[in-house]
């Protein structure tokens, strides 16, 4: 167990010391305590999550809002509520910086409503700069924790309930996985797993190793264990998580790889898609290919971070492939799956990197010809070995090399989705359009987004859809009369 910092307030603790249990302990006495509060001021206590950063955070907060849900609060979508969180990203400093202009609006509902809770927690928390700051000067704030201990969430609201102080509780890192406890799923129908936590990369340019600590794999009976209860309980659509999925398994107590973990995945009755992110290209085996190529579920898309085309920049970022090996890889998974849609994560300035280190991403985004690619400045974050490096590059160069790079992944995007004009394509229909609720919104497959008619029985569907029109980045598209 890591080390724990805290400042306990004074009072009587008859937990349980396992866990789940002493979780369950703790979900019981905050009932107790949001009842009592909300008799006090009338009214039911109202939460709202915020959720910052990537697909992990957004099942962290899943199992905050559960755990919100299952002490008694009701859930808002404004952030003038009883019980705010935001859960923090740092990957990049944009990220970090948003949570300090929002704070300040946080505060002013507060004056306004003096019974509010203020939560901080996930990758920014794992920094004690920002600790630190939050200490000194964002002292309206009650509750502050990190990655490591987010399973103690009921735990750490009865503290800051029972506490006038700042409640703040940090692991430097943890070996333990906390399972079983409750989730609120923001959709009913697919649902992030995570398969793994933390990461041993520690590309030269990134945090997430030193917030989200060393790699720890699920058991695989438990990863199982809880897709048939979601399938059970109406998902279909599953979405494995990891930083590097490829390397699944490596340090369990019986190791077994992704592609084994995926074959057991298959198996489950029910289940109809299989995503995964992030694969790793050091770590991506031909069994993997051979299983996505093999299987009816695992849907044909492969998001495989490039990060730079040039070999140069890639051994400085401590990626573990060259350009070379990279493309041969797209090769194989094009060869194998012949209609995989492959997507990737571009950095641009990273410290030294040159116009000719840039027009050699460009020649692999050509080659490749992705479709989508998010692309990124490179941000320099204090901690990683890149932010010591002397030669950061000038922004307005910068700017120049991520312009030219991403006029190009747009224009190929666009020629890419071009391609399924006129097909009929299996939809996972997802919402309700958000602007004409004569529309619903699905994705196929590949992850791209379709619009086509319909109505809110269909939500959590997978139909069959013609794409009648690209539009760039989306589809619209209607289910054909004969299928009707
Ligand atoms: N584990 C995943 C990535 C997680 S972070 C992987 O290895 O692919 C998501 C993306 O953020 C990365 O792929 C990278 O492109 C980007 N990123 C990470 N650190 C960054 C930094 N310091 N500056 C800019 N972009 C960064
Ligand atoms: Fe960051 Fe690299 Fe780990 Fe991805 S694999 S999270 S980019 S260190
Ligand atoms: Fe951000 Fe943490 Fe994810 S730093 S990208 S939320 S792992």
């Amino acid at each position: 167990m890591g080390n724990d910092k805290m400042n306990k307030p004074a009072m009587p603790d008859e937990a349980p010391v396992m866990e789940p249990q002493r979780q369950f302990y703790y979900i019981e006495r905050a009932k107790e305590l949001v009842s009592e509060r909300a008799k006090k001021c009338g009214h039911p206590l109202t939460f709202h999550v915020e959720t910052f950063g990537c697909q992990m955070n957004a099942r962290d907060s899943e199992k905050l809002r559960g755990i919100l849900d299952t002490i008694g609060f009701v859930p808002v979508d404004t952030e003038n509520a009883d019980f705010v969180i935001y859960n923090t990203c740092t990957v990049r400093e944009n990220a970090n910086n948003k949570v300090y202009g929002r704070l300040g609006t946080l505060s002013s509902y507060k004056k306004k409503n003096p019974n509010m809770m203020i939560a901080l927690c996930g990758c920014m928390m794992q920094e004690q700069h920002v600790v630190e700051k939050l200490r000194m000067s964002y002292r309206f704030v009650n509750l502050v924790f990190g990655t490591h201990n987010i399973f103690k969430f009921a735990e750490l609201i009865v503290h800051a309930m029972t506490s006038d102080e700042m409640v703040i509780d940090i692991w430097d890192e943890t070996s333990q996985i906390v399972e079983d406890l409750p989730v609120e799923r923001k959709y009913h129908f697919k649902s992030g797993v995570n398969i793994m936590f933390g990461c041993n990369n520690f590309c030269s340019y990134c945090i997430v190793p030193y917030v989200r600590g060393r790699e720890r794999s699920r058991e695989p009976k438990d990863i199982i264990r809880e897709i048939e209860h979601l399938v059970a309980d109406g998902v279909v659509e599953v979405m494995l998580l990891g930083q590097n999925v490829n390397s699944y398994g490596k340090n369990l107590d019986h190791p077994i790889t992704f592609a084994q973990l995926l074959r057991e995945i298959e198996k489950i009755e029910g289940l109809k898609r299989i995503r995964f992110m992030t694969s790793h290209p050091k770590d991506l085996s031909d069994e993997l290919i051979e299983v996505m190529a093999a299987s009816d579920k695992i849907c044909k898309h492969m998001h495989l971070p490039l990060q730079s085309g040039s070999s140069r920049i890639l051994k400085e970022m401590n990626r573990h492939y060259d350009k070379e090996q990279y493309l041969l890889l797209v090769d194989k998974l094009r060869k194998a799956i012949p209609d995989i849609a492959i997507t990737t994560d571009i950095i641009v300035g990273f410290p030294g990197e040159t116009k000719e280190d840039a027009l050699e991403t460009l020649d692999v985004v050509r080659k490749v010809r992705y479709d989508s690619a998010f692309t990124f400045i490179y941000s320099k974050r204090s901690g990683t070995p890149a932010a010591k490096m002397e030669n950061q590059v000038p922004e307005d160069e910068v700017k120049e090399n991520f312009d030219m790079i991403l006029k190009e992944v747009q224009s190929i995007a666009c020629e890419k989705a071009m391609e399924l004009e006129g097909k009929i394509l299996p939809v996972l229909v997802e919402q309700i359009n958000e602007q004409d609720d004569t529309l619903v919104t699905g994705r196929l497959s590949n992850n791209s987004v379709v619009h086509l008619n319909g109505d809110a029985s269909m939500i959590g569907t997978i139909v069959n859809v013609e794409l009648t029109e690209c539009k760039g980045f989306y589809y619209l598209g209607r289910v054909p009369e004969e299928v009707l």
